[in-house]
């Protein structure tokens, strides 16, 4: 007789992926931020944890909300600050978060000059923070061992406290490279035990870096000509091997310098550019660079 299902029929996990809004925050995640695969596969990990921990809930089981301090490593410009931002944005939408802001920080931020002045000041950014994500990059400049009566030591202190207490409102993210975190960690034990979640991120590769130029380029509006896609194909191949390259970062950083000369180059040439012209960078926009003109210094040699 009554074969309609009751309207409040326990939701299954895909449907409350989809009422929560997290499928599409994730789904936009996937869209926006090229590669990752790791990364990606973590935040979903954590969505299921917590959807699964609110279906228990409703049912009466032990909820107790599980410990969500993350530490992210990697190189410069890999995308950790951008990864933080959309997991605030998820914790807020699972409602593990009341506000789900980022509030990011380094060592000056929370560590005074003078006795006194450290616990103020690391409690006023925890204030800020709470509600939200508090993102510590470059972590281990916290703690400086050289320094005896460092006051680094005091905010770690006053983190940890907060870290226990208000872990169901306040997500602490460290974020550095790999190395001196993992230092940091085994120096600071009573941190290390709190971070539930650590998260790599890859140097990506050149067909990555130029996806995501790909990605950049047509938020802003601008797209390469024929001649000047693989002319930057050969701009990010030799980048990449010089010093103080900084993945996404520096194709950022590119094609800024691109857009520059792209306009210098419509400037000087006096006509009114077309739309198209407006938009389009050419290979000598891109050619233009110094890193062509180290590499041949170098093959000079
Ligand atoms: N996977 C990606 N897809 C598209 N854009 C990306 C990706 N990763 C990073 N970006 C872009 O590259 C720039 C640098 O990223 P972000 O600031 O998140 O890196 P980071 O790891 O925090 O770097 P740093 O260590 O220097 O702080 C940002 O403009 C970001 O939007
Ligand atoms: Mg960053």
């Amino acid at each position: 007789m009554n074969a309609l299902p009751s309207p409040a029929a326990d939701p299954t996990p895909a449907e409350l992926l989809e009422s929560s809004g997290v499928r599409e925050v994730l789904a936009q995640l996937d869209r926006e931020l090229v590669g990752l695969a790791p990364v990606k596969g973590r935040i979903r990990d954590i969505a299921a944890l917590l959807l699964v921990d609110k279906l228990r809930a409703a049912q009466g089981l032990q909820s107790t909300p599980p410990s969500l301090h993350m530490c992210f490593t990697g190189n410069p410009g890999t995308g950790k600050t951008t990864v933080a931002l959309r997991m605030a944005a998820v914790l807020r939408q699972l409602g593990y978060v009341r506000k789900g802001h980022l509030v990011a920080v380094t060592r000056d931020d929370l560590v005074g000059q003078f006795i006194g002045h450290t616990a103020p000041k690391t409690r006023e950014i925890v204030k800020k923070a709470m509600g939200g994500v508090l993102f510590i990059d470059e972590a281990y400049y916290l703690y400086r061992p050289e320094n005896e009566r460092d006051y680094g030591q005091e905010s770690i202190e006053i983190l940890l406290q907060v870290m226990e207490n208000h872990r169901d409102d306040l997500v602490v993210i460290l974020a550095g490279y790999r190395d001196r975190m993992e230092t940091f960690f085994s120096s600071n034990p009573g941190m290390a035990s709190r971070i539930a979640h650590h998260i790599d991120f890859p140097d990506y590769s050149e067909p990555e870096l130029m996806q995501i130029a790909g990605l950049m380029l047509e938020q802003l509006n601008y797209r390469f000509d024929d001649e000047a896609a693989p002319a930057f194909a050969r701009y990010v191949a030799l980048r990449r091997r010089q010093p103080h390259f900084a993945n996404a970062r520096s194709i950022r950083n590119a094609l800024d310098r691109m857009r520059l000369r792209h306009a210098t180059r419509l400037f000087t040439a006096g006509t009114a550019p077309t739309r198209e012209q407006l938009c389009t960078l050419q290979a000598g926009d891109v050619l233009a660079s110094r890193v062509f003109a180290m590499q041949e210094a170098r093959d000079g040699d």
